[in-house]
């Protein structure tokens, strides 16, 4: 037997990554940091460099001892008070702070609320039966490739895709008769129902928001005539530009949402709207009971439990930076730090999303957008016609990129579009949709809030040379 002796190489380390849109961010940042640019990824650029370095990070002290110790796992009364205030304004609705659980991430939230709903409600409590492992989720496609890992890799249910259309005047648009749709068939094939609907509002990769009265017909539906919960995940929730024909409506203000508070429940996170994804920061939004006390670690004597956030914590680390920014003030004034930033951030993206909209029309490169919808952080490029092209012969050779982890599944066109992109001289990275569970291949996200709009409109230039490269071949 062979022992391995010296570090293990970063090429080594990423062939192991299972995940394509992680195995990419490793990639960007340890093998080819100073060249290729990372679109792929959803990260955000645009707050630290703006406000939060010189507004918070300035005039954060090196770690203070008591940052040191033990805190409470879910977050001290404080933080969760102040993250209720901060949710309670972008959600527009009344968020208490007894109904908030930090936890390590949104992918931890979304796992302990998938554990949590798998135990019953008390007989005086209302609720549906609990899930069973086994059971299914819906989730609208394209979606988060990380709802499987946080919904089937430990609680044991099933990620059903719902597909949306994604071709003619609806594609890309959920509706109410999609998801009854896919109910339905579901429990054609399986002699059961669905359990679990979640959607993402905004969307990721589609960026939109769902409407209210959209919200209203999906929620009234679910709760009169099914026994599934719904989580919202609403992590992007701040990531709207400015004028949208149809507003961010958060499920904890709508009219459904009062007349079954058991049954909804809402994700968010530091890590999109305020481009703090290292940190891993997620929080639980719930009024049901199983999901309470899961969270608190409160099952009773008889039942000793600890909190699930014990093994995925909002530790002192989280406490202390995700602290920081929630207690700062600006310049002295009483306005506190978050709102400044996320009013300016409205601005920055508005800004970003304007100027790669432009470039990327200019340059012939077409996008699923309807005028006047959200975008949240993304563009959701229609590449479908260079699929199966190529360059003239002999004018290109495709040097492999080394992103081998989960492109099994890729349709090979998509795959070859994506790493002829990636290649030099073009060495853009945009996230291919197959690896979203995208029905239709061709499709891919590109993240314009992960550079500089400058530096995205230099990749959108080189993007759309490559492409005019590409001829119907043989
Ligand atoms: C819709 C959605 N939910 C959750 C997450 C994960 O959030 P976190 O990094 O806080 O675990 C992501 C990350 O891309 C996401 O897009």
């Amino acid at each position: 037997m062979t022992v391995s002796t010296g570090p293990i190489e970063p090429a080594e380390l990423l062939a192991q990554i299972p995940d394509f849109e992680q195995a990419l961010a490793f990639y960007h940042r340890h093998l080819a940091p100073d060249t290729a640019v990372d679109l792929s990824v959803a990260e955000n650029v645009l707050v630290y460099e703006d406000s939060m370095q010189k507004m918070v990070f300035d005039h954060t002290a090196l770690l203070p001892e008591e940052y040191l110790h033990y805190f409470s796992a879910y977050g001290t009364p404080q933080l969760r008070a102040r993250v209720a205030a901060l949710l309670a304004k972008a959600f527009d609705a009344p968020v208490a702070a007894g109904d908030v659980f930090g936890t390590a991430g949104v992918g931890s939230a979304l796992e302990c609320l998938a554990f949590a709903l798998q135990d019953a409600p008390k007989p005086d409590e209302p609720g549906p039966p609990p899930l069973l492992e086994g059971d299914a989720v819906l989730l609208p496609a394209p979606y988060w490739q990380g709802f499987n890992w946080s919904f089937e890799q430990r609680p044991k249910l099933e990620c059903v895709p719902v597909r949306l259309p994604t071709e003619g005047p609806e594609r890309f648009r959920l509706s109410l008769a999609v998801i009854k749709e896919a109910y339905f068939r579901y429990h054609r094939l399986n002699d059961k129902f669905p359990r679990l609907l979640v959607l993402t509002n905004p969307h990721n990769p589609l960026g939109v928001n769902y409407g209210k009265a959209l919200q209203e017909e999906i929620y009234a539906w679910v709760m009169d005539e099914t026994e599934m919960h719904i989580i919202s995940d609403e992590i992007y929730a701040h990531s709207q530009v400015h004028g949208v024909r149809v507003p961010f409506t958060s499920a904890l203000a709508l009219d459904a949402y009062r007349a079954h508070p058991e049954r909804v429940h809402v994700v968010w996170g530091f890590a999109k709207d305020f481009g703090l994804s290292g940190f891993r920061t997620g929080f639980v939004v719930s009024k049901y009971g199983p999901v309470q006390r899961a969270m608190l670690g409160t099952k009773g004597i008889e039942e000793k439990k600890h909190p699930m956030s014990w093994f995925t914590p909002f530790d002192s680390l989280k406490h202390y930076v995700v602290g920081s920014v929630l207690e700062s003030t600006v310049n002295g004034s009483p306005e506190l730090y978050t709102d400044y930033a996320m009013r300016r951030y409205k601005d920055l993206l508005s800004e970003s999303f304007e100027q790669v909209k432009d470039r990327l029309t200019a340059r012939d490169i077409p996008f699923v957008h309807l005028e006047g919808d959200n975008p949240a952080q993304f563009f959701w490029l229609d590449l479908t016609s260079y699929l199966g092209k190529r360059p003239p012969v002999g004018a290109y050779t495709l040097p492999p990129l080394p992103i081998t982890a989960n492109s099994g599944d890729l349709d090979p066109d998509e795959l070859w579009l994506f790493n002829y992109l990636a290649a030099p001289p073009t060495e853009v990275s945009l996230l291919p949709g197959g690896t979203m569970h995208c029905l239709a291949p061709g499709f891919f996200r590109l993240c314009y809030t992960a550079r500089q709009p400058e530096e995205v409109c230099a990749a959108v230039d080189r993007v759309a040379e490559a492409l005019s490269q590409l001829v119907i071949v043989g």
